[in-house]
């Protein structure tokens, strides 16, 4: 088929046909296909949407451009995972892989990089020397068979044209469309050969998607699609209208998902990492209060760290030597108050601005910089209290400094802190609230 006339029947708004996007991804996959027509049909699919039976086609042919991993003794060892849209200070993923692997579930993770300004687990996970981000689909297989779990990057064997599709969108603004977002996200996920899938949208303005409305939109399109395509997915909206944790950055946040994972650290962190957990583990322990129970066991019996210590071992990172943090500058309240709210966008941008994350692809990422939140939604304040520690040279910390304060909003009336799970959607299954 003739790329352009598929391009123009989804410009014009016309559904495609399962041959149509089967033509259109294997020949960009095959790399027969420049990439301006790719970038096209992006940005038609951006403007025009897509139905569920064309998301669900362009998903499944998606995954069709790579490999997937194998596993044996399903029944025995699940295979699941843990997928974020992404948010400031999100860094479950190191908490949540070698804690599950502890509850005898298998989960091969693979994650991304930061987008926009959320970080990603890869990079946090690069602030460990020697930690490789780049495992091969036979060392995925055999270091999640030895040691439940490995947190590595796509391949050009794994959903090859994701990787291709996924650098266009980012410079052709077509990532902000919920079938996009469905199709990379789940292609990756089903190319993991997974039995489950829990998935943490994340709502508000530290996220992706800032209103509770989008954040649905795109949780309801990846449990739809991911149950068409015979993944049992489970979605939680989750707010984002404050960091997660205290710590955002990469080696500061490793080092908070290391207080997590000794069982310490803060109590929305190991809230969340308990709670998704609890919902990847179903299969094996179907009452969700001995999960929770089991999980928080795992965390404060030392298991968990033990098992997150193997897990960077076996992918070659020095724990010993993970980047040291840069010199601290507090940034004080100027009056007495109480936090209105934090706006999770500047935070990101602030990050970004030091180092911490990337202006264009080919940035390096600064892991000694970052920030430490010291007061939280709802909190009472003095004039002089520190509110927030950069980790920075004086210079950068000069300039992020004034920022980092205008994000933080300080008021008079009370405020309830944000509820931190929002809403759950199970595949196949009725909706409800949590
Ligand atoms: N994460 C992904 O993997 N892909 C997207 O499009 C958005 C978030």
């Amino acid at each position: 088929m003739i790329p352009a006339e598929i391009i123009r029947a989804k410009r014009d708004g016309r559904q495609l046909s399962n041959e149509q996007i089967a033509s259109f991804i294997d020949g960009f996959a095959r790399s027969a296909m420049p990439d301006y027509q790719m970038a096209a049909f992006a940005m038609a699919v951006f403007f025009q949407g897509m139905t569920r039976a064309e998301t669900t086609s362009l998903t499944r042919h998606m995954l069709a451009s790579g490999q997937q991993l194998k596993w044996n003794d399903r029944s025995v060892r699940p295979v699941v995972d843990k997928h974020s849209t992404g948010g400031i200070g999100d860094k479950v993923s190191l908490v949540l892989a070698p804690l599950l692997a502890c509850c005898g579930v298998r989960v091969p993770m693979i994650s991304g990089r930061g987008l926009g300004t959320t970080g990603g687990t890869l990079d946090k996970l690069e602030s460990i020397p020697g930690f490789r981000t780049d495992l091969t689909i036979p060392e995925i297989e055999s270091q999640v068979e030895n040691i439940g779990c490995a947190i590595t990057g796509a391949t050009d064997d794994i959903v090859p044209a994701d990787r291709r599709l996924y650098a266009l969108r980012d410079v052709t603004a077509t990532v902000e469309s919920v079938p996009l977002i469905t199709a990379s996200i789940l292609s990756k996920k089903l190319a993991e050969s997974l039995d489950s899938l829990v998935l943490d949208v994340k709502v508000g303005s530290g996220s992706f998607m800032q209103t509770p409305e989008a954040a649905a939109e795109l949780a309801q399109s990846l449990v739809d699609v991911g149950h068409a395509l015979g993944l049992n997915t489970t979605a939680v909206l989750t707010n984002m209208d404050q960091p997660l944790g205290q710590m955002i950055g990469n080696a500061n946040e490793v080092l908070e998902s290391i207080e997590c994972l000794q069982g310490r650290g803060p109590n929305d962190l190991r809230e969340l990492a308990i709670h998704l957990s609890a919902i990847a583990i179903k299969t094996l322990q179907p009452d969700e209060v001995n999960a929770r129970r089991l999980l928080a066991d795992k965390l404060d019996n030392g298991e968990a760290y033990d098992r997150f210590k193997q897990l960077i071992a076996a992918q070659g990172g020095d724990l010993s030597q993970l980047a040291q943090l840069a010199e601290p500058h507090d940034i004080v309240a100027d009056r007495n108050g109480i936090v209105e709210s934090i706006n999770g966008q500047t935070l990101g941008n602030v990050i970004i601005e030091l180092g911490g994350g990337r202006k264009v692809a080919a940035d390096k990422i600064d892991h000694q910089v970052g920030i430490e939140m010291l007061a939280r939604v709802g909190d009472r304040v003095s004039a002089g209290q520190p509110l927030a520690r950069v980790f920075a040279d004086n210079a950068a910390s000069n300039q992020v400094c004034p920022l980092l304060r205008r994000a933080i909003v300080i008021g008079d009336r009370a405020v309830i802190p944000p509820k931190l799970v929002i809403d759950r959607l199970d595949s196949g299954a009725e909706n409800g609230k949590s």
